[in-house]
Formats: C-alpha cells, structure tokens, sequence
C-alpha cells in the first residue's frame, strides 16, 4: 500500500510508524510543513491507560518514552484568599512534546518511512490519486476538512475564553489550579510538570476579563510579561517563556463523518477535547493506534476507515462530553467565588463528571472525609442529610420526580395511585411529588391524567398522603398544572403528544394560536385577560383543595410546554399585550398565579417552581433567561427552584447525556442564590452524593430510575452500607435489607 499522512504531529507521526512497523512493505510518507524541531506547547500529558495501549501497540516506544517520564499524584487547588486544597491518587504522566516529537520521528526513521519536513503536503484530493489511504492528520485547522466540508461537515464551537500555553523552569510537584480574582474579573492558571526541568502553564479567562485587562492588546512578550505579573506568587520567582505562544479561543471540532472516499482525518483534525481535560494528544494517538489496526485487519481501505470510525466515535464522543463539561465550568467559574473554599475545590475537581465523589474516596480518602465534614459529617454520604424549605424537612435529598401515569378515569387517583406513590415513599426517598395533577378537565394532558377539581378527588388525594403520612417517613408533594396547547393527546403508550380523535378532544387554549406539532395538531385559541382570570381562579381552587388533602408541599409546573411554560417561552408566546413580549411580559402571569396560589398554600408549607431552563431551540429561552425566571418566582416566594429543560416545542435538539439538566441547575443555584432541584438523566447515587457536595443542587430528582426501582433510595443506602440516619427501612422490609445473592450458588 502507498500511505499518504497531512501533519507530522503526534497523531501523524505515531500512525506512520504503527502502520510501518505492522507491514514493512507499505510505502509510508508524511509530509510536515514545520521543521523537525519546531513545535509549539511544552508538555503532553498521558494517562496510564493510553501508555498501555502505547505499549501494547510498540513496546521499543513505550520503553523509551517511559524513561523520561514526569509522574505525580497530586492536584493542589489555589483559591483567593490563599486556601490551598490538596487531593491525592490521581496518578499522572507527563513528558515534553518536544521529547516526545523527537522520539516519533526517529521510532519513524528507524522503520523506514519518509518524513518530509518543511513542505507543504499536497491536497489530499491529489494525494488520494496515487496512494491507496490518505491520511490527515493535519491538526484542528486542517484543510483537508475544509476543502470537503461538504462530506466531513465539521461544527466548530469556537469557545468564550482566551488563553495562552506558556513554559516555566518552576517543576510542579503536582497538578496546579490557580483561581486569581482581579480588578478585571477572573483568571485562572493550569500548570503541570513534564520534567525535571520545567513546567507547562496555561493562563486562561473570560474573554471579556481578557480585553479588561489589555491583554488582548499586548504581544507575546508583553503577555509572558503580564502573566508573570498576575501569578508573581504561583511561579516563586520563577520566569514564564512562550513559544511562539498566542491567546487562542478553544474550538471544540466535531465532524459528521470522518472519511471522504480513502482519505481520513485523525486526530484534532477530527475532534478537539478541551485541554482542562488533557486529552488532545492522548485522543490523537489512540486514533493511530485504531487506524493502524483497523487497516491492518481489515480486507478492503473504505472496511478499515468505517470501522475505525465505529470504535473511535463512542470514545471520542465521552471523552468530548467530559471536556465539554469542563470547559463551561471555567468559563462560569466568576459564578461559584461566593462557595466555601473546601466545596469550591470539590466541584473543581468534579467538574467534567468523570471523577465523583466515590472514586475521589477511592483515590484520597482523607480528603473526602474532610469535604463531607464541611458539608455535614465525615462517613456520611451526602445524600443521607436532611433539608429543610420552611416548616418542612425532608429525611434526605432524593425526590421522586413527577411521573405522569396516565390512569385515571375522569381526574380521580385510584388504587393504582395509591400502590404506586405509597411504594416510592416506603422505598426511601425524601419527598415523593405527584404526577402534574390538573387544575381543570381541558387542563389534562390526556384523559388519563389526574386532578384536583372537585370534592371527590381531594377526598382520593387525601387517603394517598394519609397512607404516605402514617406508614413512610417521605413527605408528599402535589404538582399542579394545565396541559394548555399541549393537551388533548392520546396516552403515553398509544403514542406520545399525538392528538387525541376529533370526538374525543377538546379546544385547546394558549397564550397565542400557535400549535405545539404544526404537522397538523390543534391550534389553539390565545386566552382572553377574562379567561386568564378564570384560569387562575382554577389554580388556587385546586391549591386550596391540596392544602385540604395534606400534601406537604405545591409546586406549580411551569415547564415543558405546558400553559405556564408556554407564556415563558417566545417560540410559543406571541402576545402583544401586557402578557407577551420581553421577558418581564411574558412572567406577569405565571407570577399573578403564583402569587394567588401562595396567598392560599399555608405560609409554613414549601411552594416550588418547575421550570425549563433552556427551550434547546433557536430563539428560545435559555439559560439567561432561565436565571431571570428563577430569580423572580424566588423574589415572589418560591422556596426552591426545580429545573428541568425541554418538551416547549417540537423541533427542540436537546444536548441529552449523563446529568445533562444539571449545569442549568447548578447556574440557578449559584447566581441566584435559590435552593435548587436537579433532574435528569442522574444515574447513581454516586451522581447524586456528588451534584450535592459540589454545591450544584440542594435536592436531586430521579424519575426513571424509580419506576425501574421504587426502593432506589433504601437500596442506595445498602450499596452505600449506611443504616441511617436520612433513611429506614420500614420494619416490616428489614428482613430483606441487603442485597440478595444473585446467580446460582452450590
Ligand atoms: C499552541 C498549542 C499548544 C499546545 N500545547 C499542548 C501541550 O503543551 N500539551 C498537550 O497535550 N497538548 C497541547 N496542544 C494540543 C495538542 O497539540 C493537540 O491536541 C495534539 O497535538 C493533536 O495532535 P495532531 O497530530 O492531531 O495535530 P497537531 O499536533 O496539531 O499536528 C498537526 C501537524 O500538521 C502540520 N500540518 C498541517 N497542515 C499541513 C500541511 N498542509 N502540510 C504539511 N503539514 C501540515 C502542522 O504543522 C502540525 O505539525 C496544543 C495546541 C496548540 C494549538
Ligand atoms: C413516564 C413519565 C412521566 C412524566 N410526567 C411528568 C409530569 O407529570 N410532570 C413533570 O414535571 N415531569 C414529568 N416527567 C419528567 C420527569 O419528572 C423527569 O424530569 C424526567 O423523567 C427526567 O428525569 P429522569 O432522567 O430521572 O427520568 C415524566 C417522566 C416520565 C418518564
């Protein structure tokens, strides 16, 4: 085979030489438009688990590079003020690039392939014409991406930050983290050893912080000047040097595809990792080591390139997830300054949600046991504390989320509501909310929904949180809402928001004629201030018949596209009255209701607000709005803010993975200074016990999880070997309190 490579970077440079090495007889050349010695950055870190593909795939590499190694296990965490935070057994390895540049060259020498340096390559399109595999490895602008954008389809977030990569002669005993405030807002510094005699260290901050300061007017002398300045106290002395360094703006790259016919992108050329994670060149030789294989084990090029894309994408893709995480906690650092330092340092440290709670215990058990002493005591697990929002305390943090179930017959729970909250307060959680119970018969999402119009529901409301009240120790709430353009559907399992036959619906109403599905669902009519008046007149008939029925807290849902939610959203509020408009408009009602409803709810019972944080649409509400919305149900009395996203219209693109909701929680919680609840996607009480610590939610809602377990939360606890307080197996379930032996057994 002749083997074409664009960039004699890591990944260019490791591919040629895996690919050699594997079958001497392809002709393997890379052409580089720098000089051998040229490079930017100073050190890369790997981690022992991209070393041991490293020395799996090429032993005489690994057993070189190993040799040179800066290893620590450290992260200091520096925070204003001068708290310094030290978490240990993190396990690192960092060498230069330039080192490790020098190694590949000769590892591709030794082998045999032709290294042109100083020449520019020529287009891939004309390289693919006489060799068998193209590949680019040509780094995050390559132009092989641009000239066939039309294939590969790149996305390029270009990010809010600026920073710079810097080198210092100061060695780094461990991972730093300086967190600096200035008069101009504030910067962070990254630093790491990569050998015995230096440092790498990146200066990074908000993009409106970088212009404040000027350094957006200085040079690279000017800037290694200033950055000394700044971090006069982290460097002891010591001087900064660039190479060639300049302030970049992170773009995280994202292709659709990877191949265009034989040509193949590799590395940054195909995806970026923010370098908070310390990923790009790590994912840049793992994709080697994956082209190299797969082309060795595969009968034809287009098999080979299609299933080195299969078993890089799902990698790439998590560890993007990560770096994505990551990069939005520095770019909202500013919002967390007002946390205790020691929860500060944990949510650093857990920032990108690959470490948690549990594996930090793992690596530095000290540590955590001081961080949840802070929080409320060593050995016990955050989750297990009690909180309280006015006269109620919840035994523990966990809430079963509202549930829609979709069977009841004319508004009225029955038994199976009975059965079905009474089993998640005996599974242990702290609060258990109803599904949405509607506050009128066209309220209701489908005829199968729940409400709280008349007597005779109150009085069936009554015996569930009579049963809840005497035989659980999970107090109960009610959620009240109104389908509003949304309603009228068939039920959940005979197809999601599909409208109901025309002799079965009824008129929809909205705050505009704007359908939720315009591929033929109802219009419905914008209310009249006359009817408004009437709706909420319905709200607080069915607030004071909750108060009647002893729930212990109300939540009005304000989310999901519902009638509250769709006055707060522009994509569905189109008034031009004083209920339309800007932002403030569209909240007037929302807020009227509220108001009504608290003026009614006994003033020691909690009320909560559902909202969506984010519509995940273009011109949608977002997270600045969200923060608005939150700030203002709190000013009206909202004792905390329950946050999900999404449902508001029908062409949304939600961002869906592991604790996907929670940054919007987290955002509220920290810049409007509410009680929040996070919701979505939360997938393990390691998750939960670590939102917690981090000062990213007060109360964690689980939905899923608890149909697939009623006794998430008692079985949270055996996993966690803790026997309370926060949370009890009911007397009569204790016999089963550990987990049974699964499998056979002799
Ligand atoms: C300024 C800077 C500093 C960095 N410092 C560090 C660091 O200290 N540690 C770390 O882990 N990561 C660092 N990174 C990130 C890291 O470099 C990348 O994630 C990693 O190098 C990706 O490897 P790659 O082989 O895909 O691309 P690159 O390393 O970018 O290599 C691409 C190569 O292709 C060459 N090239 C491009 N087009 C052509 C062409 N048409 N003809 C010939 N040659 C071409 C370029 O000159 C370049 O050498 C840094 C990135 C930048 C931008
Ligand atoms: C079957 C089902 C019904 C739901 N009904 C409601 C509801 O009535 N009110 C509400 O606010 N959210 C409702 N949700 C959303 C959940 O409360 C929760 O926010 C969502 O499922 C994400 O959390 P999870 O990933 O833990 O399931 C429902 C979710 C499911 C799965």
């Amino acid at each position: 085979m002749r083997i074409a490579v664009i960039g004699g970077g890591p990944g260019g440079l490791y591919f040629a030489a895996l690919v050699k090495r594997r079958q001497p007889e392809h002709q393997v050349t890379v052409w580089e438009r720098n000089a051998p010695e040229d490079t930017f950055g100073f050190g890369v870190v790997l981690s022992d688990e991209t070393l041991g593909g490293i020395e799996e795939a090429d032993p005489e590499l690994y057993a070189e590079l190993a040799a040179g190694f800066a290893r620590w296990d450290d992260i200091d965490v520096h925070l204003p003020g001068g708290q310094v935070f030290t978490s240990g057994g993190h396990g690192f390895a960092a060498t230069s690039r330039r080192r490790l540049l020098g190694l590949l060259q000769e590892r591709c020498r030794v082998l045999g392939v032709e290294l042109r340096f100083q020449e520019e390559a020529p287009p891939a399109a004309e390289l693919a014409r006489s060799h068998d595999v193209v590949v680019a490895a040509d780094g995050v602008r390559s132009r092989t991406r641009a000239a066939a954008a039309e294939v590969y389809r790149p996305e390029l977030d270009e990010r809010h930050c600026r920073y710079i990569w810097l080198g210092t002669d100061l060695v780094f005993d461990a991972f730093q983290f300086h967190v600096l405030r200035t008069e101009h807002g504030v910067m962070q510094l990254h630093g790491y050893p990569y050998s015995d005699a230096g440092s790498t260290v990146i200066v990074e901050m908000r993009e409106d912080v970088w212009r404040r300061a000027g350094l957006d007017r200085m040079d690279e002398q000017e800037s290694v000047a200033a950055c000394e300045k700044l971090f006069a106290d982290t460097l002891r002395g010591h001087a900064l040097r660039g190479n060639d360094s300049r302030w970049i703006a992170f773009t995280t790259v994202r292709n659709v595809t990877w191949s265009d016919g034989t040509t193949v992108l590799l590395g940054d050329a195909a995806h970026t990792a923010h370098f908070s994670i310390g990923s790009g060149t790590k994912l840049a030789m793992e994709d080697a080591v994956a082209l190299a294989d797969a082309l060795h084990t595969h009968a034809s090029v287009p098999q080979a390139l299609a299933a080195y894309e299969e078993e890089r994408r799902p990698v790439v893709a998590s560890t993007q997830r990560a770096a994505q995480a990551s990069l939005e906690w520095f770019e909202n650092l500013e919002q967390y300054l007002d946390q205790p330092g020691w929860q500060l340092a944990f949510n650093l440290l857990t920032r990108s949600r690959r470490i948690t709670h549990d594996n930090l215990r793992l690596r530095d058990p000290g540590y955590v046991a001081e961080a949840e002493q802070e929080f409320a005591a060593a050995g016990t697990p955050p989750m297990f504390t009690p909180f309280r929002l006015r006269g109620l305390t919840l035994r523990n943090r966990v809430v079963v989320s509202p549930m829609d179930m979709y069977s009841a017959q004319d508004g009225l729970p029955d038994d199976f509501h009975l059965v079905h909250l009474g089993s998640r307060a005996l599974g242990g959680a702290g609060l258990v909310m109803t599904e949405m119970v509607c506050v009128a018969p066209e309220g209701r999402i489908t005829l199968g929904c729940t409400g709280l119009w008349n007597d005779e529901q109150r009085d069936a409301w009554a015996r569930i949180t009579g049963f809840v009240h005497e035989r659980s120790g999970a107090a109960i709430g009610l959620q009240l809402g109104h389908s509003g353009r949304k309603g009228a559907t068939k039920l959940m399992w005979e197809g999601m928001d599909d409208p109901l036959p025309a002799e079965q619906a009824w008129p929809l109403v909205g705050p505009s004629p704007l359908a939720y599905r315009p591929d033929g669902g109802q219009v419905p009519a914008a209310l009249t201030r006359e009817q408004l008046g009437e709706l909420k007149e319905q709200f607080v008939a069915a607030a004071r018949r909750g108060a009647e029925a002893g729930f212990d807290l109300l939540e009005l849902h304000c989310a999901h596209g519902y009638l509250l939610s769709s006055f707060l959203s522009p994509l569905a509020n189109r008034r031009e009255d004083e209920y339309g408009g800007p932002l403030e408009n569209r909240l007037r009602w929302p807020l009227e209701v509220f108001d009504a409803m608290r003026a009614v709810w006994p003033g020691d019972r909690p009320m909560t607000v559902r909202i969506s944080a984010t519509d995940w649409a273009e011109g949608g509400n977002d997270t600045e709005e969200a923060v608005v919305i939150a700030a203002a149900f709190a000013a009206h009395g909202a004792d905390a803010i329950d946050v999900s996203t999404g449902q508001v219209v029908s062409h949304e693109r939600p961002a869906f993975g592991r604790s996907y909701q929670t940054p919007f929680a987290d955002a509220i919680r920290n810049r409007v200074r509410v009680p929040v609840i996070a919701v979505g996607a939360v997938s393990s009480w390691d998750d939960v016990n670590s939102l917690l610590l981090a000062g990213r939610a007060d109360l964690v809602a689980l939905g899923r999880p608890h149909l697939y377990d009623p006794a998430w939360t008692l079985h949270a606890a055996a996993e966690q070997e803790w026997s309370g307080p926060g949370v009890e197996w009911p007397v009569q379930y204790a016999a089963g309190s550990r987990r049974p032996q699964t499998g056979r057994r002799l």
